[in-house]
């Protein structure tokens, strides 16, 4: 199929890439030149596992093409809206200005019988809006929402074998026209058995915000009960692991630790309240306004364990930073917490040595005051204090007795909970984990 692909950021330029990959003939449409530029050359500027290697092969074979001109969409039979929804400046709501940019830009060039699906993060509402806007110009086209669901460090694999499919189509009789095309682009995945659930655009809309409020108040729940495991003298991973043993709960995003960032869960749940609070629902999601201080707490309380560790003196002191994404396998360091601590520390006098394998760029940007450093070892070098902020597999491998040697002191923060306190303990360091004391 002839597909187009507005918005080439993260979600955008995985999302025209795997639809290449599956066999599609896609342009990606960006008003960005540079991104348009940089991803002709198979450069995305970010790290995604398995991106380039898609993106060069389906350049190649000229199945894939990027460009800044929107009229290269009017051959596409369907066409996504992958653009950002970030927070606005000062407030909880989503900023809707690029999703409303790029559907005017696009309608002109949509053909009578094709399909707009959008897939960015909206507030409940947008695609009925959007349907208007769009119909004002080109009646005879359909617009349907298709909520992605793609995690960052795996996201080519999400996209091409995602775990659910959801079709959010029009109330009218252009519903069989927009399944009709969604089933075609999503051929393979539906034959593959991936579970489809169809419904209208409110629900589909609803579905990608309330999967990130559930995985969100999930970590600020465990996050929780790690603060009463540390003031009683429990270990929190012990009890994730035994409630995860119920299939009701689940393991998954039980682990406790410095907390959630990243593009998506932070800014979500707080779009998400502004939209209930318009609805007139201000107190149906208030929950999610403690599920987000509950996460900022973390970081600050891995800022004090740190502090106590250090005999109550963070000034002056040297402290080895390991990681700044807001999860591993990602440069991705948008309202990470392990930078959030970083900054922190350098705020309060200490002197910070921070690594990571992928995320330097993005941070010394961000924060040029911090002191970066390539080399692990080297970031250790005379360190008091070390703090593991992003569980890379390299930091959790890390051996306790190769690290004495190189750092002065003897203490190590582990931040995601992933080290074996024994192990550290019996090679003679002070180990202090999140709720497990
Ligand atoms: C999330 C959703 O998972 C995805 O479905 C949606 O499309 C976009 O938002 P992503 O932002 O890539 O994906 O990251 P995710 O894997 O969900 O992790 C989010 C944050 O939660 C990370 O900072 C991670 O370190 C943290 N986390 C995750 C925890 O602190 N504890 C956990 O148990 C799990």
């Amino acid at each position: 199929m002839k597909l187009s692909v507005i918005g080439c950021g993260y979600l955008g330029a995985v999302h025209a890439a795997c639809m290449a990959e599956l066999g599609h003939e896609v342009v990606g449409i960006d008003v960005d030149a540079t991104k348009v530029t940089g991803l002709s050359a198979a450069q995305p500027g970010l790290y995604e596992p398995g991106l380039v290697e898609i993106l060069a092969r389906n350049l190649a074979n000229g199945r894939l093409r990027f460009t800044t001109d929107y009229a290269a969409a009017a051959e596409a039979k369907v066409h996504f809206l992958g653009v950002g929804t970030p927070q606005k400046r000062g407030e909880n709501a989503a900023d809707l200005a690029y999703v409303f940019a790029a559907l005017d830009s696009l309608a002109p060039y949509v053909a009578p019988g094709a399909l707009v699906v959008g897939k960015s993060t909206v507030p409940v509402g947008t695609a009925a809006t959007l349907e208007t806007r769009l119909h004002e110009v080109q009646p005879e086209a359909a617009l349907a929402w298709n909520p992605e669901f793609l995690r960052e460090g795996v996201a080519v694999a999400d996209t091409i074998s995602p775990d659910r499919i959801v079709y959010g189509l029009p109330a009218g009789d252009q519903a069989e026209l927009a399944q009709a095309l969604l089933d075609e682009v999503y051929a393979q995945a539906l034959a593959a058995g991936t579970p489809l659930v169809v419904a209208d655009y409110a629900t589909a809309e609803l579905v990608k915000v309330a999967a990130n409020a559930f995985l969100a108040t999930k970590i600020s729940f465990i996050n929780a009960m790690s603060e009463i495991a540390d003031t009683v003298g429990a270990d929190v991973t012990k009890l994730a692991d035994a409630i995860g043993y119920d299939a009701r709960i689940g393991r998954k995003f039980l682990n406790a630790g410095v907390g959630f960032g990243g593009g998506c869960l932070p800014k979500d749940i707080r779009a998400f309240r502004a939209r209930a609070e318009e609805l007139g629902l201000s107190d149906t999601l208030t929950f999610l306004k403690e599920v987000d201080t509950i996460n900022l707490r973390q970081r600050e309380r891995v800022v004090q364990l740190t502090e106590e560790a250090l005999g109550g003196q963070l000034m002056d002191r040297r402290v080895a930073v390991l990681g700044l994404a807001f999860k591993p396998e990602s440069d991705d360091i948008r309202d990470s917490p392990a930078l959030d601590v970083a900054v922190r520390l350098h705020g309060l006098g200490a002197e910070v040595a921070c690594t990571d394998p992928k995320a330097i760029p993005n941070a010394a940007r961000r924060h040029p005051q911090l002191h970066y450093v390539e080399d692990t070892f080297e970031t250790l070098r005379d360190a008091e204090a070390v703090l593991l902020l992003t569980e890379w597999s390299q930091y959790r491998e890390l051996q306790p007795e190769a690290l004495a040697e190189v750092t002065s002191g003897r203490i190590v923060i582990d931040g995601r909970n992933v080290l074996d306190p024994a192990r550290w303990r019996t090679a003679g360091w002070t180990y202090v984990g999140i709720g497990r004391s």
